[in-house]
This record gives C-alpha cells, structure tokens and sequence, in this order.
C-alpha cells in the first residue's frame, strides 16, 4: 500500500510531498471566452497547500474544442497571464500544479462554440439527450488539433504549470477516437484497436517531444482515462487494459483512472475477481504512478484506493471541505465536512453549475 505522507518523484524528477491530489473539476467560473478570473483564483487558493498535486479542471485547446461556458481557455497566447496567476495561486506550500487539457469533439453543443456544429471522429451523436450530430473531422483537422495539444503545452509551461494531464476520459475527443461507438471511421484514424488509438498515441507522442524539445526540467505528462464505456458498441476493461499497456510504455509520468468509485468493478464475466482500479494497477504494474479516484469520502476510503494506487484524488470531498486533506494529514478526521447546504456553497465558492453537477451525482452529500 501507498504511505500517505511519503513524497514520491515522477519520472521526469519532479517531487510530490505526498500522495493526495485535488483531480481536475471545472469550476464554470472562467470568463465566457475561457479567461481566468478572481473568482477562480479564490476558489483554487482556498482548496491548495495540503495535497502534493492540484489538477486543474479542463482546459480546451482550441475554440469549437470548449465544452462549456465557464469552463478555461489555453488555445490563445492571451491566456498565459491569467493562467500564470492560476498556476501561481495553486503552487503554495509545495503543492504542484497541472493544467488538464482537452478538446470536447461531440461532447459539446453549437451554442457553446459560436454557433457551430460539433466536431467528431464520426458523424454520430453521443448518447445523452440533445446531443447533436457532429461533422465528421477532416484528417487536416486532425492534424491540426494535434498541433494545438502541442501549443496548449507551451502555454501550460509559459504560465508556470509544473506539467500537464492530457484529458482522454469521460467521453470527449482522445476517448471518443478509441470508443468504436463515437469513431466509425475506416481510415488510418479508426477500424481496427491499433487504428483507433492511433490519434492518442499521435497526441501523446506530439506532446512528449515538445515538453524534451523545450527541455523543461521537471516538467510532467499525466493521461486520463475511462476504463469502460457503457454505450453499444462501446469499448470494455479488456480493451483498455491493452490502451493501458501502450501508454504505460511512453514516456509519460503518470496514468490517471476515471472511475465514479474507486472500488467498482466491471461488469465483463472474466474480469470479475477484483476492481478495474486493481486492474489496471497490475497492468501498470510499476512501470509509472497510478492515480485513483471515486468517491473517496474518509480515511478507510483513502487507505483503501491506495491499495491499488500511488496517489488518491479527493473531489467531491474537496469541494465540499476545502481542508478534507489537511484534516487528514493532521489526522484531525471527526472535523471532515461530509455535506453541503446551500449557504456553504457560496462560502465555499461553488459556482451554481457546479452545484448544479452535483445535484445528480451526489445528492446524498447536499443538504436542502
Ligand atoms: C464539478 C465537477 C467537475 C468536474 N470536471 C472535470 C474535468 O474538468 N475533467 C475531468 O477529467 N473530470 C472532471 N470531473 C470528474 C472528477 O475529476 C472526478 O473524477 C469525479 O468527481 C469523481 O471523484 P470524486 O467522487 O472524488 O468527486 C468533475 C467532477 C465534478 C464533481
């Protein structure tokens, strides 16, 4: 198991002091063109000092690639400034700061990007209500999105981040060009497994050769992911345990799981003995850290996820007790904050999209 207090050094040299982390959480505070704003810095710098890694919520790396208003912008040069006081606003007590970056592909709506239509792999819509169809990408335009991963990348460095995590879960573009539900296409970009991870592998490799071509000391490279899917078609543990075992071999710094709860298991006949967290540890099998996550909400939950991780996401917890990891750490747990009424979520700068969110996953936490 993973000692909570002990520092632990990504493969690139960077420290951590310990092994909590704040994962990524849009606020829906950003300006509507994605610029940071007080609000923001207020909310990260009332929620940082105590764990060894603050993950940023999203950040779109290009204008039809945002998913929400409200939610930060790295696709121009104009965001460095506000993104520097954001990176600076994490950074206290040693805590390290990482910049989560995205494009939404089909995960968005035209009122959200200008009045355009939602781009994709395929022409399919998503499964969730009012979804659109989405235009189907043109390979310059996937070219060019890998493009401006690379510049997100600079600007993530420019503005003092200590790394970025490169957001292929929960349904937006890296995962939808590996879910064969959302990627129909027979080209070099999809059919076959290989195919469809083509576009990642194409991604990650562009934004490790910028981060050693800039030769930041230091600086990391972290990579989201879903375990499973539920639509049909739609890829399962066993296919991502393979994704798994491909990007454990890049030189990345760590893997970050996205799980509604850590200890969940899968719903495939033959992987039915443990967890999909335990899963993919062993296939990770030491070769970088693994980050778990999903609803951690005390000690035994925390103990528990380390069990099959290196470092544990606080989320929701976080939120709701900007001080859930300090409290811990000063093993003063009896004072954890577990609910929410609606006068704290002002306190606590709980933007009402948010709030919003967590009315339907979490509504035992909130109290009306
Ligand atoms: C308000 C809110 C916003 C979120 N935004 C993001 C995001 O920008 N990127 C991401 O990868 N996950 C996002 N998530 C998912 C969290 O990172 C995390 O995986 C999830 O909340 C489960 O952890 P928890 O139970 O500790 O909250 C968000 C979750 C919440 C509650």
């Amino acid at each position: 198991m993973s000692n909570i207090t002990e520092p632990l050094t990504f493969n690139r040299g960077l420290e951590i002091k310990n092994r909590l982390a704040i994962p990524p959480m849009t606020t829906r505070m950003s300006y509507y063109d994605g610029t940071v704003t007080g609000d923001e810095i207020a909310y990260y710098g009332m929620r940082t000092g105590a764990v060894g890694l603050f993950i940023t919520g999203v950040a779109n790396i290009q204008k039809n690639g945002m998913g929400w208003t409200g939610e930060l912008g790295v696709y121009d040069d104009k965001f460095i400034p506000g993104l520097s006081r954001l990176a600076s606003a994490i950074k206290r007590d040693g805590t390290k700061a990482v910049l989560q970056i995205f494009h939404a592909g089909r995960m968005t709506d035209s009122k959200t990007i200008e009045g355009e239509q939602p781009v994709a792999p395929s022409a399919v819509a998503a499964e969730k209500e009012g979804a659109e169809i989405p235009r189907e990408l043109t390979n310059e335009e996937i070219e060019e999105i890998i493009e401006n991963f690379k510049q997100a990348t600079i600007r993530a460095i420019k503005a003092g981040f200590d790394g970025v995590e490169l957001h292929g879960a929960n349904h937006y573009l890296l995962h939808q060009f590996f879910s064969p539900h959302s990627n129909r296409r027979n080209d070099k970009w999809g059919g076959s497994l290989e195919k469809r991870y083509h576009f990642i592998e194409r991604v990650v490799d562009a934004v490790i050769e910028t981060v050693d071509t800039m030769k930041v000391p230091d600086f990391i490279i972290g990579y989201r992911f879903s375990p499973r899917e539920e639509t049909d078609p739609g890829y399962n543990l066993k296919e991502s345990l393979w994704l798994v075992d491909k990007l454990a071999q890049k030189k990345l710094d760590y893997l970050h799981i996205s799980l509604t709860r850590y200890d969940r298991k899968t719903n495939v006949p033959e992987y039915q003995e443990k967890s999909m967290l335990a899963y993919v540890h062993d296939t990770i099998n030491g070769r970088m850290p693994l980050i778990s996550v999903g609803d951690i909400r005390d000690r035994a939950d925390l103990e528990a996820a380390l069990e099959h991780s290196e470092i544990a996401a606080i989320g929701c917890s976080s939120l709701i007790d900007p001080n859930w990891s300090a409290k811990i750490l000063a093993h003063r747990d009896s004072e954890i904050r577990s609910t929410l009424n609606l006068q704290d979520k002002d306190i606590l700068m709980i933007a009402n999209g948010t709030y919003a969110f967590m009315e339907m996953k979490v509504p035992d936490r909130l109290v009306k």
